[in-house]
């Protein structure tokens, strides 16, 4: 099988060419190489490689700055993808977009589901709302995976920054009222891959790692996992201290709650999801080794 990547040098892309499975003809390509912005270039890679599946993990990400920046935004999260619809549609390749938990407006209390409605609330998740739609409309048979509150091992990421603010500083001041998953790109891309290798894979799908926190309760977590780890000194002591979203004013509004119902199943067969803390732990364990 061979399988097209956009946007290698991200957390996901890159976690994408690690774990490419035995048997799977990987082609990545950066920005560098492919504008999914541009539909020319997009059919001329997709005519070059005729890939069978293609995997969108190119995205403009960046949500403070989406709110100032609304055409390169929409251009990437939204012509992209319908970019790479058109063309998969064209040379008959399948199209696995990735997309987000911000398509919500967190307004309920339980799970999201795949069937609830998307109402995003700022640029970004209106950028990947209207990415979803446009897929939707021309690929039918394409897979969109929602997923949330990424972070690798490695480059720039919540579980990074703190790291980096936990051996600097001795107090830290972290949001606690917006809930949702913290999502390693491993468990993601083992999800990318069970889909990719399953033509009866189709719609919408939530795959983020198991369980719920908060930001505080995500960075607490850091704080005792990188600790136990190394990665934070032993006698390091870090005050961490819960605060609301009103105390941290940011440019675009997020959902106060947007855990997702996990469905990376197809036919019953699906792939098995651990909870985030013992992933996070993990992750942590082999960064210190
Ligand atoms: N990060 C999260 O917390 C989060 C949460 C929910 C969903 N997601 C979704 O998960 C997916 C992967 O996210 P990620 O964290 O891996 O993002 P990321 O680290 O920001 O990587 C995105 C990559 O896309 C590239 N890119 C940007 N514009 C492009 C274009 N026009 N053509 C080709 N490549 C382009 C970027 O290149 P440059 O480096 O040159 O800009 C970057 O390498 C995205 O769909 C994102 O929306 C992420």
């Amino acid at each position: 099988m061979k399988i097209l990547i956009t946007g290698k040098n991200g957390q996901l892309g890159q976690q994408l060419q690690q774990d490419a499975p035995k048997g799977v003809e990987l082609v990545a390509l950066g920005r560098e190489d492919l504008d999914i912005s541009d539909r020319a270039a997009v059919f001329s890679a997709l005519d070059e490689h005729r890939p069978d599946v293609v995997i969108n993990a190119a995205a403009y990400t960046a949500v403070d700055k989406a709110e100032s920046e609304v055409d390169c935004a929409y251009s990437i999260n939204a012509t992209g993808p319908e970019n790479l619809a058109v063309a998969c549609k064209e040379f008959g390749a399948r199209l696995i977009h990735v997309s987000t938990d911000f398509v919500f407006d967190g307004s309920k209390s339980s799970p999201y589901t795949v069937e609830d409605a998307i109402r995003p609330l700022g640029v970004y998740g209106g950028s990947k709302a209207a990415g979803e739609v446009a897929v939707q409309a021309i690929l039918p048979e394409a897979v969109i995976v929602r997923t949330a509150w990424v972070y690798a091992a490695h480059g720039s990421n919540f579980v990074n920054t703190m790291l980096r603010l936990m051996n600097e500083r001795d107090q830290l001041g972290v949001v606690a009222d917006q809930i949702g998953t913290p999502t390693w790109t491993g468990t993601l891309a083992r999800a990318l891959y069970s889909l990719a290798a399953n033509d009866c894979a189709q719609g919408i799908y939530h795959c983020t790692d198991a369980g719920a926190a908060s930001w505080y309760d995500f960075a607490v977590a850091i704080y005792e996992e990188g600790k136990a780890s190394g990665l934070i000194p032993a006698d390091k002591e870090v005050s961490i201290d819960p605060i609301t979203t009103a105390d941290y004013p940011t440019p675009a509004s997020r959902p106060p709650y947007s855990v997702l119902e996990k469905r990376v199943e197809v036919n019953g067969k699906g792939i098995k999801l651990h909870h985030w803390r013992q992933v996070l732990r993990q992750v942590l364990q082999s960064k210190a080794n």
